[in-house]
C-alpha cells in the first residue's frame, strides 16, 4: 500500500479522498476507519458511497450497527458502526465475520471494538482532528 498521508480541510475534500481510495479497490476491500466521534468517518463512508455510485443517503443512524447498500454491478457496501458494541463476542453474535469476509467493501466506524477479527489485509485508517475543519488522515501505525 502506498503512504497515505492527507489532510482534508473539509467534509467534501474527505468525500472526494474516500471517493479517490475507493477506486483503488476495484475487488472490494474493508477499511477501518479509527477517529473521535466528529472525526469524519461517517462522511468518509458518504463519499466512498458516491464513488460506487450508491444514492441512497448514507448515516449513522443512531442504534443502525449494519447498513447495507446495494451498488451497481451486483456490488454492496457494508456500513458498520460499532459504538454501541462491546466486543469481538458481541460482534459475532450479529455475524460480523460474514460481512469481513464477504469480499464486498466494508466500512468499520469503532474497529477497536474488533480488533481481533479484522482480516488482515485490512486498510486501517487513522483520522486526527487538526481544527474546526482540518483533519489528518494516515494509516494506522
Ligand atoms: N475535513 C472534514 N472532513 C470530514 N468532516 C468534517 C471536516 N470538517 C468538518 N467536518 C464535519 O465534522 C463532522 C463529522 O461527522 P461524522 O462524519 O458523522 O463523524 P464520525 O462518523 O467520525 O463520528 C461533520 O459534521 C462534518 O461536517
Ligand atoms: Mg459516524
Amino acid at each position: 500500500m502506498e503512504k497515505i498521508d492527507f489532510i482534508s480541510r473539509s467534509e467534501e475534500d474527505t468525500m472526494a479522498f474516500a471517493g479517490t481510495l475507493c477506486r483503488k479497490f476495484p475487488e472490494g476491500c474493508v477499511i477501518a476507519l479509527y477517529g473521535d466521534l466528529g472525526a469524519g468517518k461517517t462522511v468518509f463512508a458518504r463519499g466512498f458511497a458516491r464513488a460506487l455510485g450508491i444514492t441512497e443517503p448514507v448515516s449513522s443512524p443512531t442504534y443502525t450497527i449494519l447498513q447495507e447498500y446495494p451498488a451497481p454491478g451486483g456490488r454492496y457496501l457494508y456500513h458498520l458502526d460499532l459504538y454501541r458494541i462491546s466486543d469481538e463476542r458481541a460482534a459475532l453474535a450479529f455475524g460480523v465475520d460474514e460481512y469481513l469476509e464477504s469480499g464486498e467493501f466494508v466500512l468499520v466506524e469503532w474497529p477497536e471494538r474488533i480488533a481481533k477479527l479484522l482480516p488482515e489485509n485490512t486498510l486501517k485508517l487513522e483520522i486526527v482532528h487538526l481544527s474546526e475543519n482540518e483533519r489528518h488522515w494516515q494509516v494506522k501505525s
